[in-house]
């Protein structure tokens, strides 16, 4: 995809889609809207009241031009009401139109930004988000699908307005797609299944970004994760034929003197199979999903040679899939974590839980300043947030505060949930320090304060993805599938250390 400015009189553009953008409280058409009206002799409007389109929110309406103007078709898409308008909005706009493109099979299209007059959106903002909703709005997985000859979109060209900077906007198409890169790269692993992507499969993709991102990259075998004394990890990792990797890549600044560190750290089963507490068929399929925190780290370290952070990241991924079978393990198994504490394993579908155990452990020894986890934790979760909100928990409000705020800026959605002292006595069990699950109430709390007990001191969160990282019909800039949830706001947070 070719994303560039486009500076000339737009009514003379010959492109296949020109958009227009309208909002529902504009009292008469304004700006290009306006022009491409009067070039139409007022048609626009007239479509407009014939087929009552108000400007609602991710609506669009298609015009044709009949030669008046040189583009091939005028897309109106609906902004909504204007005091509802935000960065996000103008993100997801993009997003949809780049859909209506596909659906007429349109290569080129030109759009001018909105909502930006007399707002505090910065030429930056608008081309970021602009290229972000442009990119990951038009992904597909289509691997594995018979091949079509179609025509897709390849030249998007965002209109410059008066009092415009070309090279902020420049600025903004690269950060934007590199952003928008990454996830989709999260995506596509994610909407790999289980099949092709076991845990050394996935080991394998880690050492390949190592090498082509300049990471260091340190992998480890059972005999190794052993040696550790990784036991809650390697009773999950020991029911599959597939043996476990875990994963360690490191990001250093070139050049700088990198004051600080963090460690990010990926839940990966490769698949979920509940493992002898097997799941239900139903919850079963899509649980290829299960790497997606892994998927989302491995995306994320993949491209932080390109925005250059001036701090230290550790990648923790602890790659295993949770299988039934003759050696896996037994609900009543008590197994032993690399900082020595003891879990009854009462439910061998609360796997997400022990491999994250081990792998904070391990974060924790690096001594990072901060440790975020993201993990397909707990159904609860979704229960709790819906579909399309992460929750977010840890044990320090400051570092929750700033990574909401991140994650509001970035366009995901991210919602705190409590810590509770008073569901520490469902973790208790009577034959271990802890057990591997509480009661049916709070589900995504406890599992939280689970991991809680292997972090120690070290400032850290816990972002419970279960909702978001898939969504079969998707919404907003996720076309359908794998979302990459994550990517965004941890990159937006890692540059503003
Ligand atoms: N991977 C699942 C959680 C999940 C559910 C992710 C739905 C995405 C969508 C996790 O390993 C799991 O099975 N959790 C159990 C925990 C329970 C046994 C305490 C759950 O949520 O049911
Ligand atoms: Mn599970
Ligand atoms: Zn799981």
């Amino acid at each position: 995809m070719k994303i560039q400015i486009y500076k000339g009189d737009f009514l003379k553009a010959k492109t296949d889609l020109l958009v227009v953008g309208i909002f529902e409280d504009d009292k008469k058409l304004k700006g290009p809207a306006a022009e491409v009206n009067a070039a139409l002799k007022n048609a626009l409007q007239g479509v407009m009241r014939d087929e009552n389109f108000k400007g609602e929110f991710e609506k669009t309406l298609l015009v044709h031009p009949l030669g008046r103007i040189s583009a091939k078709r005028v897309c109106l898409i609906g902004l909504g009401k204007s005091k509802e308008f935000t960065t996000d909005r103008h993100r997801r706009a993009f997003a949809r139109m780049v859909q209506a493109a596909k659906n007429v099979q349109a290569e080129s299209l030109l759009s001018p930004f909105f909502g930006w007059e007399g707002k505090a959106l910065t030429d930056k903002e608008l081309s970021k988000t602009a290229t972000e909703g442009v990119l990951l709005g038009t992904y597909s997985f289509e691997k594995y699908k018979k091949k079509e000859k179609k025509h897709g979109l390849r030249n998007v060209s965002f209109m410059l307005e008066a009092g415009m900077s070309g090279t902020r906007i420049q600025a903004g198409i690269r950060e934007g797609t590199v952003a928008a890169q990454a996830t989709n790269f999260a995506r596509d692993l994610v909407n790999e299944p289980g099949n092709v992507i076991n845990p050394v499969a996935l080991a394998n993709t880690a050492r390949q970004i190592a090498k082509k991102a300049g990471l260091s990259c340190r992998i480890l075998n059972v005999k190794q994760i052993s040696k550790l004394g990784m036991g809650a990890y390697l009773g999950v990792a020991q029911g599959s034929i597939n043996p476990p990797r875990f994963i360690h890549l490191t990001y250093r600044p070139r050049g700088k003197s990198a004051k600080k560190s963090i460690a990010i750290v990926g839940k990966g089963i490769t698949f979920d199979s509940g493992g002898l507490s097997i799941k239900p068929s139903d919850s079963m399929q899509t649980m290829k999903i299960d790497k997606s925190g892994a998927c989302t780290v491995l995306a994320v370290m993949q491209s932080l040679p390109q925005i250059r952070p001036n701090v230290t990241v550790h990648g923790i991924i602890a790659a295993a899939e949770n299988m039934p079978g003759g050696r896996a393990q037994r609900p009543d198994d008590i197994v032993r974590t690399m900082n020595g504490k003891t879990i009854e394993v009462l439910n061998t579908d609360a796997e997400g839980r022990l491999t994250l155990a081990d792998a904070l452990c391990y974060a924790g020894r690096l001594k990072p300043y901060q440790m975020i986890d993201l993990a397909t934790l707990t159904g609860a979760c979704v229960v709790a947030l819906g579909e399309y909100t992460s929750g977010v928990m840890g044990n320090d409000q400051a570092f929750i505060d700033k990574f909401l705020k991140s994650a509001k800026d970035a366009g995901e959605q991210m919602w705190p949930l409590p810590f509770d002292d008073n569901m520490k006595e469902k973790l208790k069990s009577s034959v271990a320090d802890l057990k591997n699950i509480g009661n049916r109430y709070g589900g995504a709390i406890t599992a939280g304060m689970f991991l809680r007990e292997f972090v120690g001191d070290i400032p850290w969160i816990h972002i419970d993805i279960a909702g978001p990282a898939f969504h079969e019909k998707g919404w907003g800039c996720n076309p359908g599938g794998a979302t990459g949830v994550g990517v965004r706001s941890l990159l937006h947070y890692i540059s503003s250390l």
